[in-house]
């Protein structure tokens, strides 16, 4: 009798076990992460810290929304007591898709561990152009959770995947940066790898939202929540983000020719894509070829979204059809006039009234498919150079360049843009200072 309720209590002990383990397990599972971004004036980069490694050290990567996966400068100092090399053959490395196997001569150290078999990838500076070889690498990242208000407890990834490149890639980055941010659309890019590792409830979703000030975070979101911001001016008006009203819908593609400096042969691009139908300037249709707003079989073409290029790329004829309609909208009538060209601008002009939207000039907008409008105005159209000097944020990006349009980070500040993986769709908001709110307006 005796030892009968003994082994009862010992089950019912490890029932109890068991439950408080699920219990903690579901509790420590987050639902969305976050990471801050900033942007360094100097360079107009988007950078963020994430920490790595054992003991957890913050890395500052520049983000790259369509990079195949992070990488990070490991020649000097990466040391971490939970790093893992990849070998060739083994499941990362088919995760990566690499099929590059390499050597390593020098003493083991992270970067260079295994003698003979190291499953290598092709970490690329997409700042600058450089393309490297750097070892499939494995360590802890600890991102923080958040409710979607603000930032929560940390939560660690074991063995997330990235690419451990030399210094000879780090040119002309922010100060301080140490490599890059992947947010690609494959398996071994970041929201991928984060719905993979909590599984279930997380999904394979992120949000972005560029801060247009230096010195001040916006902020990337993984997975769902809402997305809470403060008012400009009041801090206690908040604003759900993911349940404005006015919040768009246009379908993700996917450019079946890799836009990487070196891919393997049939990879395809894990960038961004998006179609756009026309572009309007003063809600009229600028004269556009429409064979350069598709992608064709060579992988040419089509229009996507990055944050590597400060500043939208037009193809050239796209780009003269721009600032044609541009000025003969912006000048009768509003008695401004062109000015000398500031560099990296050839389309500067007096702008001498402003708005809340930023200074007052023609609206452009990008017509998606069926007829969604991202309208934008003064605040991302314009560059402001002085007070009354301001240049059209779009450049020329020669003929038959690789993509037709790259919509750049300027055009995205303070607008927040969803990327649903799972469903194919990107949701967008154009700009948030409709509602009075910045990419800085969330609480960290
Ligand atoms: C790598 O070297 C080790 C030890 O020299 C050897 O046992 C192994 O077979 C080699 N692997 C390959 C893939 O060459
Ligand atoms: C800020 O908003 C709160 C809540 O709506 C309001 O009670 C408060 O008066 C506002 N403060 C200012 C300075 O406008
Ligand atoms: C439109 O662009 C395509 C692709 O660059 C080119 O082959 C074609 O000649 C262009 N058509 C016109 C009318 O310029
Ligand atoms: C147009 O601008 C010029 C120079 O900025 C100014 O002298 C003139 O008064 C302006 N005209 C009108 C009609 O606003």
């Amino acid at each position: 009798m005796a030892s009968s309720t003994f082994n009862k209590s010992i089950i019912l002990f490890m029932l109890v076990l068991v439950s408080l383990c699920q219990a903690q397990q579901s509790a420590s599972k987050p639902k969305a992460l976050l990471l801050p971004v900033s942007k360094d004036p100097s360079t107009v980069q988007y950078i963020t810290r994430l920490n790595i490694g054992t003991p957890s050290v913050p890395k500052t990567l520049v983000v790259d929304l369509g990079g195949r996966y992070t990488w990070i400068d490991c020649a000097k100092g990466y040391k971490s007591s939970t790093y893992k090399p990849g070998n060739c053959g083994s499941a990362p490395c088919s995760l990566a898709d690499s099929d590059i196997c390499g050597k390593c001569l020098s003493a083991p150290k992270p970067g260079c561990t295994t003698k003979n078999s190291t499953c290598n990838l092709n970490p690329e500076n997409t700042v600058s152009g450089p393309v490297g070889f750097g070892e499939l690498a494995m360590d802890k990242i600890s991102i923080q959770s958040t409710d979607g208000s603000k930032p929560g407890p940390l939560n660690s990834v074991h063995d997330f995947i990235f690419s451990c490149a030399t210094d000879m890639l780090i040119i002309d980055f922010a100060r301080g940066a140490k490599g890059m941010l992947g947010l690609g659309r494959n398996p071994v890019g970041l929201p991928t790898q984060l719905a993979s590792a909590f599984g279930g409830g997380f999904r394979r979703k992120f949000a972005i939202c560029l801060p247009s000030q230096p010195k001040a975070n916006g902020v990337i979101f993984f997975g769902d929540s809402p997305y809470i911001f403060h008012q400009i001016d009041n801090k206690s008006m908040t604003t759900d983000i993911s349940k404005l009203p006015r919040l768009a819908y246009t379908k993700l593609y996917i450019n079946p020719v890799s836009t990487a400096g070196a891919s393997r042969k049939g990879e395809k691009s894990t960038e961004y894509f998006v179609g756009v139908n026309s572009i309007l300037v003063d809600q009229k249709p600028i004269r556009i070829n429409s064979t350069l707003l598709s992608i064709n079989n060579r992988g040419f073409g089509g229009v996507k979204i990055s944050t590597v290029n400060p500043y939208t790329v037009l193809e050239s004829s796209i780009y003269s059809s721009l600032v044609k309609a541009f000025e003969e909208a912006y000048f009768p009538g509003w008695n401004e006039s062109r000015v000398k060209p500031v560099k990296p601008f050839k389309d500067c002009y007096t702008a001498t009234v402003r708005t809340s939207l930023g200074v007052a000039v023609p609206d452009l907008s990008f017509v998606f498919e069926d007829n969604v409008k991202w309208d934008i105005y003064g605040a991302n159209s314009m560059v402001e150079i002085s007070f009354d000097v301001h240049c059209l944020g779009f450049l020329d990006g020669g003929s038959n360049p690789r993509t037709s349009i790259v919509i750049g980070a300027h055009q995205l500040e303070d607008n927040l843009l969803q990327f649903d993986l799972a469903a194919n769709k990107l949701a967008f908001t154009e700009t948030l200072l409709w509602e009075g709110i910045r990419c800085s307006n969330f609480k960290f």
